[in-house]
């Protein structure tokens, strides 16, 4: 599987998986193909990571020169949706080391606002895995690369991965993070008078 940019005036940080029927079927029954979609977008996000030289033997004893990756890495999942990918993170990165971030919208300020964080001690020196299936205004995922970069993680050490992302959320997100990268399933048509995305999915925690 290879990223795509797309061809829609977006930020150069965000990668498509490719356009296939194979992928525009998958959507269409969610609960069992979310999984599916989930696993291909993680393998993706770690093609962003850097990798250096590694030299192995194989069994015929011939050595080949190889690479390997060179930084450790965790997800952090952004309740409660996030959640779900955590599943499809784990059957990719066996025992990966995954933080959680709470954030819900104060209902006075309309801001994004921290409710809980739990978050791996060492993640200052791990790439990280943001796992957010939605990203609609953006706000969320915003706050949470604040709360991960109050903890010491640098923004080109932070990968987003998301399954469905409007136009103006993917604007205002990577506008502000230039240096991040985010990796998307679906760029779809925009937001309702709601902020859902359209057509979206609905409310993604009530289909699962
Ligand atoms: N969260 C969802 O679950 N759905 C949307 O469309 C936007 C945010």
């Amino acid at each position: 599987m290879t990223a795509n940019r797309p061809a829609t005036g977006l930020p150069p940080n965000v990668f498509t998986l490719n356009y296939s029927p194979q992928l525009e079927a998958l959507r269409g029954d969610f609960i069992f193909y979310t999984d599916r979609i989930i696993r291909l977008l993680v393998e993706e996000g770690l093609n962003h990571l850097p990798v250096i030289p590694k030299t192995v033997e194989t069994p015929t004893g011939v050595q080949y020169e190889g690479v390997g990756f060179e930084g450790r890495i965790c997800g952090v999942s952004i309740l409660r949706a996030g959640e779900a990918m955590e599943a499809g993170l784990r059957e990719v990165c066996r025992s990966v080391r995954i933080g959680k971030i709470l954030i819900q919208r104060d209902e006075e300020t309309a801001e994004a606002k921290l409710f809980y964080s739990k978050l791996p001690p060492d993640i200052s020196s791990r790439y990280v895995l943001l796992l957010d299936p939605m990203l609609a205004t953006g706000g969320s995922a915003l706050k949470a690369v604040e709360v991960l970069k109050e903890h010491g993680v640098p923004e080109e050490r932070i990968i987003f991965i998301n399954l469905i992302a409007s136009p103006e959320g993917l604007r205002t997100f990577c506008g502000k993070l230039p240096l991040l990268r985010v990796v998307t399933g679906w760029i779809d048509q925009g937001l309702n008078e709601k902020a859902y995305i359209i057509p979206g999915l609905g409310d993604f925690g009530e289909r699962r």
